[in-house]
């Protein structure tokens, strides 16, 4: 397997006047196909991290590359771009756009990335709905689906383009237990029939006790790696 997050020294400081280093020296490489939890005490920078590597925000210093593509050579259009085609994004709240329905907001990153999607893309966001059970919901609006629904079009949407890696930053912080099982699972099942590499910050020890590897992010510093353990 190779290593499609390389993370070399990413520092990440917030603040102009008053500066306040969230991130320290963070190197990091992640194989591909492999879930990978990010736990850590609330404020340690676990959020800040995630989205560095997932091309949401950019680092102070240090580089990030995926999939083989050093992203600190990217100008503005071609991160989005990037982060378009390689990866899908699912939040605690799964921002979901109002107006558009369950079906709609599945497709949006399709949209984004190339237009008016063509029959046999709208086919598969059809058959991913009813492989994650919300088949009768694609002409819903999101203020009429419950949260473990909302949830769902979110994993849906996160998979449309079929990308290479998924980042999950809380996804189960806002259901209850039986329906965080069940949206895990899915997820889960998901990505590795496809080989997809799975990221996912979690509190939830059960969650991250299911992945393939553990990080612990304390003070903005990694403080346990399960793959340095073995
Ligand atoms: N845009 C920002 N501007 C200034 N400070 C920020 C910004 N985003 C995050 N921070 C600060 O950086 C630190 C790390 O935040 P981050 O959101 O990464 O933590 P976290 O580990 O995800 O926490 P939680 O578990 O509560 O979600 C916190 O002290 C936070 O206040
Ligand atoms: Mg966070």
């Amino acid at each position: 397997m190779s290593d499609i997050i390389f993370l070399d020294r990413i520092n990440k400081f917030y603040g102009s006047e008053v500066v306040f280093q969230v991130l320290f020296d963070i190197n990091l490489s992640i194989k591909s196909g492999q879930f990978t939890a990010i736990i850590g005490p609330s404020g340690s920078g676990k959020s800040t991290l995630l989205n560095i590597i997932g091309l949401l925000e950019t680092p102070t210093s240090g580089k990030v590359f995926l999939d083989g593509l050093d992203t600190s050579r990217l100008n503005k259009d071609e991160l989005a771009a990037c982060r378009n085609e390689k990866t899908g994004f699912i939040f605690q709240f799964h921002y979901l756009l109002p107006e558009f329905t369950a079906l709609e907001n599945i497709l949006i990153p399709y949209w984004i990335g190339k237009g008016r999607p063509p029959g046999k893309v709208v086919d598969r966001a059809l058959h991913l709905m009813k492989r994650i059970g919300i088949e009768q919901l694609g002409g819903k609006y999101p203020n009429q689906l419950s949260g473990g629904q909302q949830q769902r079009v979110a994993i849906a949407r996160s998979l449309i383009n079929n990308p290479k890696i998924i980042f999950a930053d809380e996804p189960t912080g806002n259901l209850d237990s039986k329906t965080s099982n069940m949206v895990m699972e899915l997820l889960k099942e998901i990505v590795s029939e496809n080989n997809t590499t799975l990221v996912m910050v979690t509190h939830d020890r059960d969650i991250a006790a299911g992945a393939d590897r553990t990080i612990e992010i304390v003070d903005g510093r990694i403080n346990f790696d399960s793959a340095h353990t073995y």
